[in-house]
């Protein structure tokens, strides 16, 4: 990897670019791409006989948890705890010496995550570390490193490296779900087949969308408050892409679970709030869009981002629709990341911000 910015305007537009190829670099070390299964996950730790898994990180590696969290319990059945650093080392967590926990974070040295891996090891659990950074605190300091091989990530605000955590923590779950027999081997011959086919589709979606993403990014660089709402594993992203997008433009935003619109958040619903609605057509997809029709009867303007059968399925008017491919659950987080990240990146450019180096922020937080 060679540190310079080559024919982007940031390091953050240069990274969202070299995702399919950071990706099937990161698969490529969890994956037999012949024989379509997971390998060389095993390290240390023996998913088969664990009564659950914790998992603690912080900002957008937290986000990266959360979504793992629907992975782990679905694919390996295997119940998760999971916090912020910050809370997860103070709350007295009862740990079960039978469970692992995982920690991850692109630098490997922030401050909280280390203390929660410190007093998870103190609990006598087996501990991994999904790390960018291989000779880093944490990942000295685990039982089974599992690097997420992103390269070097310069912009503040993390994108290559939230995906292939995303590529790593679906093949370990993928694993640990054989390792427990609770997918069988065509199952994981078929999510594996999934996995695969990421890099490509990555690389047909950043050729298409940026010039729908860099219009709307205008109209977003003129908002003060925007909510993104979604369901399942685009909840995790609904909140990080209003992470993303606060970290950049310094536009307020929040991410929602959509049902929990109803609950608070509808009370800001007016013509002036933008609402970014994640939604696959998967299993979640017709609450979503009765979510989308409450926004719509108070006067919301949305921005639907979905695939090719949700475009198709809701006539609903909106501010614009961003329709991606149709592709399989397991690797929806990682495909619906790339509008997320561009829709943030080209607002912050529009705005005049230092995309790469935020105010306030840093890359690394190794103070608590
Ligand atoms: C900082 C960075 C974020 C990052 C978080 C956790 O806040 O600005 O981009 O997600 O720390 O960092 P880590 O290195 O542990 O993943």
């Amino acid at each position: 990897y060679v540190i310079d910015k080559g024919n982007h305007r940031h390091f953050m537009e240069k990274e969202i670019y070299e995702q399919p190829e950071a990706i099937s670099h990161a698969l490529g070390h969890y994956i037999d791409f012949a024989e379509r299964k997971v390998s060389a996950i095993a390290g240390s730790i023996d998913f088969a006989n664990l009564s659950g898994l914790a998992i603690s990180a912080c900002g957008t590696a937290y986000l990266a948890g959360l979504t793992s969290k629907y992975w782990f319990e679905r694919y390996a059945r295997l119940p998760v705890e999971i916090d912020v650093a910050s809370e997860f080392r103070y709350r007295e967590v009862p740990l079960n010496a039978n469970s692992a926990a995982l920690f991850i974070s692109q630098s490997g040295e922030t401050a909280d995550t280390l203390a929660s891996l410190r007093y998870c090891r103190d609990a006598g659990l087996k501990i991994g570390a999904v790390v960018n950074v291989r000779e880093s605190t944490i990942a000295r300091e685990s039982d089974a490193i599992f690097p997420i091989l992103a390269g070097p990530e310069i912009g503040v605000a993390s994108t290559k490296a939230f995906t292939c955590q995303l590529s790593v923590l679906a093949a370990l779950a993928i694993g640990a779900g054989r390792q427990r027999g609770t997918i069988s081997a065509e199952l994981e011959q078929t999510l594996v087949g999934h996995l695969a086919e990421m890099p490509r589709i990555m690389s047909a979606v950043l050729n298409r969308i940026q010039p729908t993403i860099e219009t709307l990014a205008r109209d977003l660089s003129k908002c003060k408050d925007v909510l993104y709402l979604g369901r399942g594993t685009s909840y995790p992203l609904a909140m990080e892409g209003a992470l993303k997008l606060k970290e950049i433009s310094y536009i307020h935003a929040e991410g929602y679970a959509a049902g929990e619109l109803k609950h608070g958040p509808i009370a800001l619903i007016d013509e002036n709030m933008p609402v970014i609605v994640i939604a696959p057509h998967d299993r979640f997809f017709e609450k979503t869009v009765s979510n989308m029709q409450e926004v719509a009867a108070r006067g919301g303007r949305i921005i639907f981002i979905t695939d090719e059968k949700g475009a198709a399925a809701s006539d609903l008017p909106t501010m614009a629709t961003i329709v991606l491919p149709d592709v399989d659950e397991a690797i929806q987080p990682m495909i619906f990341s790339l509008p997320i990240q561009l829709l943030a990146y080209h607002t912050a450019v529009f705005m005049g911000t230092d995309v790469d180096q935020p105010r306030n922020l840093a890359k690394s937080v190794t103070v608590e």
